[in-house]
């Protein structure tokens, strides 16, 4: 998949808006990317309190993305269009904000308008096709294709559109660039940058939801589709999945207020045995709407009877697996979570990108549902780590419920799911530590963990004796009587542990960690974090003795003889 990003000249005000009106009225006036979710913190050990208190709230990301959703719609274009002439066409309903093209399996443009009142103006001009020996389903949605009916275009050739890659680059590519640049810390902050959703895939994942919301409408015409999960925590790369939350308390917030007294009227509605049935009729209704009307979605499968109901599809012209949920209010208050221990340090997003980039590296995770320990496990260790610095880095989830506001208050189901919404309340000790030494400290202290009889408990910010038995026991931060990693058997966890063994060990390696770059135009050998990310020669659990008794050298040797093979087969 590549994507075409059209953005154009800095202006003054973040957002500019033109009108295209004759040949050479450009795009050029379209504005420069509002990076909120490619905030650059940049390499500062410590974020300082001012950054902070300039924090957008997740809820106003998710506003402004909201809104810049429903004002999009996405185009099916040939490859070859113009791009000058597509924009000309497009403007003719109204001011265009911004744009952009990506490629997947065809090309794509995502257009936002200024105002939502343009999208009803191109439905009103857009037409419902024509298939001889097919019927189509008369659903009308902000996903379109471009037509070009008789016009041979002179100047069709040339499309233009510079596409970039939006699948995350291969790894072998990641250790190449990693090797060349001078410092592990540099190496920790390039990964966060390489790998860390862009602007564009953002927005996307917010048109998705708005697409998938437009079908929802039909039954809850008040509903709203938010993304969650890493979509929006801040620990998001390309390629991964849309976690999204059909969100009906809009519904029951509208409520007119009931007079104390006197005649009122109230709607009268179907009853169901308990809120989780409401959540499967309801998932299972709109699912099958997503089946037979939603325009790209395929593999649709009603996974009801899951401890969290959900329907799973792939939505095809953005290449997203998506998972769409109702009533999991819970999941957003730990997305919420997330987000703000990410924001409060510039360390903990470039920890948590290395540390997921690691593990999907050694295949310790996996896209595929089962025993293998998952993303948000590994992030919830992660800030546990860090909980147990000296200083720590961040606090604990009790110390933010305890500054939490009254309108902070938040109780779901039972669970107390209160904290802190104001970052400026929030004050941090002062941890000078490295991102090279945090990560070898990491990597220490899971290596020896008690994982047999502690649980990791982000609440506390210490480890409590294991509730119940289970290899690896990391307490739900909310729904504390669960385990995020019930799904993990020991021949998972052992070997994570025996990883951490060997990662730590290589970066205590001066082979490992002495910059061996490539001056002069000559190519980097893999250093530092690099060499972490190649293939890792502990097969089995029990292999810390026979690691030992291998120079390291030798190990990277061989490394680096099997990426050169690799190398060489691509070249021929
Ligand atoms: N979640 C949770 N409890 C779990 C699993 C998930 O509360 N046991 C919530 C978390 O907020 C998580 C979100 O559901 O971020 C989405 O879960 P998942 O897609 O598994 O993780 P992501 O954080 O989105 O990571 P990935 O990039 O792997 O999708
Ligand atoms: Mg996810």
């Amino acid at each position: 998949m590549r994507i075409s990003v059209s953005f154009g000249a800095t202006m003054a005000s973040p957002f500019a808006v033109c009108r295209l009106k004759g040949r050479g009225s450009l795009v050029k006036c379209l504005q420069k990317v509002d990076p909120f979710l490619h905030r650059n913190i940049g390499t500062d050990v410590v974020a300082t309190q001012e950054q902070r208190h300039g924090c957008k709230s997740l809820y106003a990301i998710q506003a402004e993305g909201q809104a810049q959703a429903e004002r999009s719609v996405l185009i099916s274009c040939h490859s070859s269009i113009n791009e000058k002439k597509l924009l000309k066409y497009i403007s003719r309903h109204g001011d265009i904000k911004k744009y952009f093209f990506y490629e997947s399996y065809g090309l794509y443009a995502v257009v936002e308008f200024a105002n939502r009142e343009s999208v009803a103006s191109l439905f009103e001009r857009a037409a419902v096709p024509r298939v001889s020996h097919e019927s189509t389903v008369p659903f009308k949605s902000r996903l379109l294709s471009l037509r070009n009916i008789g016009l041979a275009d002179s100047t069709n050739q040339q499309s233009g559109q510079q596409c970039q890659p939006q699948t995350p680059i291969p790894i072998n590519e990641l250790i190449l660039r990693l090797s060349k640049e001078e410092s592990i810390n540099q190496q920790i902050t390039s990964l966060r940058d390489i790998y860390q959703l862009t602007e564009e895939n953002s927005r996307l994942r917010f048109l998705v939801c708005s697409l998938l919301k437009d079908i929802a409408a039909a039954y809850f015409p008040e509903c709203t589709i938010k993304p969650f999960g890493s979509s929006v925590n801040g620990f998001g790369k390309l390629g991964s999945d849309l976690d999204m939350f059909l969100d009906l308390d809009g519904i029951s917030s509208r409520n007119a207020t009931k007079p104390i007294s006197g005649l009122s009227l109230e709607y009268q509605m179907k009853r169901a045995n308990s809120e989780r049935a409401v959540t499967q009729s309801i998932l299972s209704v709109i699912g099958e709407c997503v089946d037979q009307f939603g325009p790209g979605c395929v593999g649709v499968q009603k996974i009801l009877n899951a401890r969290c109901p959900l329907v799973r599809f792939t939505h095809q012209p953005s290449g997203f697996q998506c998972d769409l949920t109702a009533n999991n209010r819970v999941a957003m208050k730990s997305t919420e979570l997330l987000y703000l221990y990410g924001e409060l340090d510039p360390r903990v997003r470039c920890l948590v990108f290395t540390v997921r980039c690691w593990a999907r590296a050694h295949s310790i995770t996996s896209s595929i549902p089962g025993a293998w320990i998952t993303n948000f496990s590994l992030t919830v260790m992660l800030l546990f780590f860090l909980q147990r610095r000296s200083p720590p880095i961040i606090p604990t989830l009790d110390h933010l419920r305890d500054l939490a506001g009254p309108a902070d208050k938040s109780v779901i189901e039972g669970n107390d799911c209160t904290f802190v919404s104001d970052f400026s309340k929030i004050q941090l000790q002062s941890n000078t530590e490295t991102l090279e030494q945090l990560l070898c400290e990491f990597f220490e202290f899971y290596a020896t963990f008690a994982f047999s009889r502690m649980s990791i408990n982000i609440r506390k910010g210490k480890e409590q004796n294991k509730p119940e038995v289970a290899p690896l026991h990391i307490q739900n931060p909310f729904e504390t009587s669960l385990n995020v990693s019930k799904n993990v058997n020991a021949t998972q966890l052992d070997r994570f542990v025996a990883l951490c063994q060997e990662s730590s060990w290589l970066l205590q390696q001066s082979e490992t960690n002495t910059f061996r770059g490539g001056n002069k135009g000559k190519a980097s050998q893999p250093w530092g974090l690099a060499t972490l990310l190649l293939p890792s020669q502990v097969a089995g659990i029990n292999v810390s003795k026979k690691r030992r008794q291998e120079p390291a050298n030798e190990r990277i040797k061989s490394l680096l003889e099997s990426l050169k093979n690799t190398n060489r087969q691509k070249k021929s």
